[in-house]
């Protein structure tokens, strides 16, 4: 039986000493006034157990974690030929790299990065009826928490900045890949990137993804193959450039987003959340990763 009590305050502990905690992102105006001395860590395992250290209850910018939860939307909606319109591949760029696409063209890597992110939003925009309130709802029901909403701050914050956004999506209308137009897709993902969430909602929200498509109040969302695809992506892609990174030292599907959030989970076991809002020069969360590192070191648990 694991102490997890004893090694979550123990990483926690040892982290929160850390003077270099790397840089909160700035190139979304909003996000660059968030202390960077928040941190916390939340455990959810799926026997009903919730362990939480630190900051777990302020909530944060859940950016770019929400693409998982669209991508589950609008993979539910259409099924298997949502892949017609977006790769599996991990890109090994950033995420916001734009050359690839029209390499590559029109078609994005894998629905993680913002390129291929802003198809998912597109897929939405086009099969739900109120957009924005139906996939916040869908969110709300995921997480069993109605109090969970948009911050128009932040959302409004990336549409006066989201240049390389723009140039992405404007790409992907070029190629005949967005259905809709462009203003009205970017609008979408800029408040899907906007939900706010702390560590403990965001860790019941993922439940499904480790509870085989079927979210903590027993009501079945996707099936066991759509959450395997899924968490097949977040392995391989859900980090980025520092994807290979994450599986080897953690060795956990996960997500990360540049308000300093990672979720990561163990199909048929936990979810784990961490929020430390300094990045490193990936864009991922510095004492996020150490601490989920020595979360999988420690109690020697990973897919692997
Ligand atoms: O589109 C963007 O740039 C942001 N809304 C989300 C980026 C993000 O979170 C990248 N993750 N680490």
């Amino acid at each position: 039986m694991q102490n997890y009590s004893a090694i979550l305050n123990n990483i926690y502990t040892e982290l929160n000493a850390s003077h270099f905690r790397g840089e909160v992102a700035n190139y979304i105006p909003e996000l660059s006034h968030v202390d960077i001395h928040n941190f916390g860590i939340h455990l959810n395992v799926l026997n009903g157990d919730q362990f939480s250290v630190g900051n777990t209850n302020t909530p944060f910018s859940i950016q770019s974690i929400s693409k998982v939860l669209a991508l589950a939307k609008a993979f539910s909606i259409i099924g298997e030929q949502l892949w017609q319109r977006v790769n599996v591949e991990p890109s090994g760029n950033p995420f916001n790299h734009l050359s690839l696409l029209e390499l590559e063209n029109g078609i994005p890597r894998n629905p993680l990065i913002n390129s291929g992110a802003i198809v998912i939003a597109d897929i939405l925009v086009s099969h739900l009826k109120n957009p924005k309130a139906d996939f916040l709802n869908f969110v709300r029901d995921l997480a069993n928490d109605p109090t969970i909403n948009f911050n128009k701050n932040v959302a409004a914050s990336e549409k006066a900045t989201g240049y390389k956004n723009f140039a992405a999506a404007n790409l992907l209308k070029s190629f005949g890949n967005l259905e809709n137009d462009v203003d009205e897709v970017l609008d979408f993902y800029f408040h899907q990137c906007a939900i706010e969430m702390n560590c403990k909602q965001l860790a019941d929200t993922f439940y499904v993804f480790a509870n085989r498509g079927t979210c903590s109040q027993h009501k079945d969302y996707l099936t066991l193959s759509q959450v395997k695809r899924i968490n097949a992506i977040m392995l391989s892609c859900g980090f980025y450039d520092e994807a290979g990174e994450f599986a080897f030292e953690v060795g956990l599907p996960g997500k990360s987003g540049v308000g300093g959030g990672i979720v990561a989970l163990l199909p048929n076991t936990f979810t784990i959340t961490t929020w430390s809002p300094g990045l490193n020069a990936k864009g991922n969360s510095l004492l996020g990763m150490q601490a989920l590192k020595l979360f999988t070191t420690e109690t020697q648990l990973s897919i692997f």
